[in-house]
């Protein structure tokens, strides 16, 4: 019997056969907003560019095959993707997510769907009598971020899902699987029903294009998900689709690398008398590395620290920097690095999830390892 393809063959191939009409290795960016019709009704699968298009059906469909889904959609972007999936609850259910998640996703479910009627709670994942505490009747999500953003927190996929199942069938686990990637960690092989992306960032890899995605193999979810993609309209333009399936060819490479330059980094920042506490699940001194290394091929490429000197000592070191630019955003070939507090994490003031303005967040990119530890050791020389 024939062996079904690997990783790194699906995320060159899958959905990707050469164009039938002209042989084009590469998929076609099918600029269109609408398609002839032979007679009314009689088309070859597409009419109109919000309910389908070939391009974006190419990405879904190597998506899905990445994450092991049968499913795949793409949104316009990963907080499209998180939107559409909220929009499937109804007021009085609940959803009890991560105590540490990314701010847009914070200020999405406090600010938009409480008001609908929409019950959030946030719980430490990575204790699980305390996400068993957090389970209760009406509970229809679980929200799964791991490693979270900012402090890289890991929770134990397989663990949750099982006791979120064993208490409630009907409870739909979701990872945001964005700061990890499928190569590096498969959630739903874990046990969880659906995965949703930011492909803004790894997936993509090269900062160069929004977007989002959803993948499931459960078809109650898949339905009325399609069904608001085409009603709701979130959709990603085909030239950002095709940019994705571009970043997606070369994704287990990058994150090969990403990993390898980041535990580098991670060890440089741990010697260092000016660094004051280094987050990498990579590290033996990371609070769930047990877990990590259980569920994640590599830890990948984003380290949280802290210096020593206070506010304006951090302000003053990221400006510092050369190679890592100062910017929001992630996953891409080249280095950044923010303060969450201020930057990305701004909704989570005054909130149990507050940031505290002397976290530092890495991305670590694929320059030369020597030459990111070099630019770090010399943005440290003057704390
Ligand atoms: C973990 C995570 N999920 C979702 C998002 C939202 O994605 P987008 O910016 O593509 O809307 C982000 C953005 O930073 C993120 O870091």
């Amino acid at each position: 019997m024939e062996k079904p393809p690997r990783f790194e063959t699906l995320a060159i191939h899958a959905g990707q056969a050469p164009d039938p009409a002209t042989g084009a290795v590469m998929t076609p960016i099918y600029q269109t907003s609408t398609y002839v019709q032979q007679g009314v009704g009689e088309h070859k699968g597409y009419d109109y560019a919000r309910t389908g298009n070939p391009t974006r059906t190419a990405l879904e469909e190597c998506l899905a095959a990445l994450e092991g889904a049968r499913y795949g959609l793409a949104f316009a972007s990963g907080m499209a993707a998180i939107d559409t999936l909220l929009k499937l609850l109804n007021p009085g259910d609940h959803v009890l997510a991560s105590n540490d998640v990314y701010g847009g996703t914070f200020r999405l479910f406090e600010k938009q769907y409480r008001k609908y009627g929409i019950e959030f709670s946030y719980a430490e994942l990575t204790d699980l009598p305390a996400v068993s505490a957090g389970l209760k009747s009406n509970t229809r999500y679980v929200w799964i971020e791991t490693p979270t953003n900012p402090r890289l927190k890991v929770a134990d996929i397989r663990a949750i899902a099982q006791m979120a199942h064993a208490y409630n069938p009907a409870i739909r686990v979701i990872v945001d699987n964005t700061f990890a990637t499928p190569y590096l960690q498969q959630p739903l092989a874990l046990g969880a029903d659906v995965v949703v992306h930011s492909t803004t960032k790894y997936l993509g890899g090269h900062s160069d294009v929004v977007g989002g995605a959803v993948l499931t193999s459960d078809a109650a979810v898949y339905e009325p998900l399609q069904f608001l993609q085409n009603a709701a309209g979130a959709v990603p333009g085909p030239m950002d689709c095709f940019l994705v399936l571009r970043g997606l060819k070369t994704l287990p490479v990058r994150m090969d690398r990403h990993g390898e330059n980041a535990l580098a980094v991670a060890q440089f920042l741990a010697d260092h008398p000016k660094v004051s506490d280094v987050i990498y699940p990579g590290l033996d001194s990371h609070p769930q590395h047990a877990a990590a290394k259980k569920q994640m091929r590599n830890a990948g490429g984003m380290i949280s620290f802290f210096i020593n000197g206070g506010e304006q000592a951090t302000r003053d070191f990221v400006a510092r920097t050369k190679f890592f630019a100062l910017a929001e955003s992630l996953g891409g070939v080249e280095s950044l690095i923010e303060i969450p507090a201020a930057m990305t994490h701004g909704s989570t003031q005054g909130s149990p999830l507050e940031v505290g303005p002397g976290l530092i967040r890495l991305s670590v990119g694929l320059e030369n390892k020597d030459d990111l530890i070099d630019d770090l050791r010399q943005a440290l020389m003057g704390v």
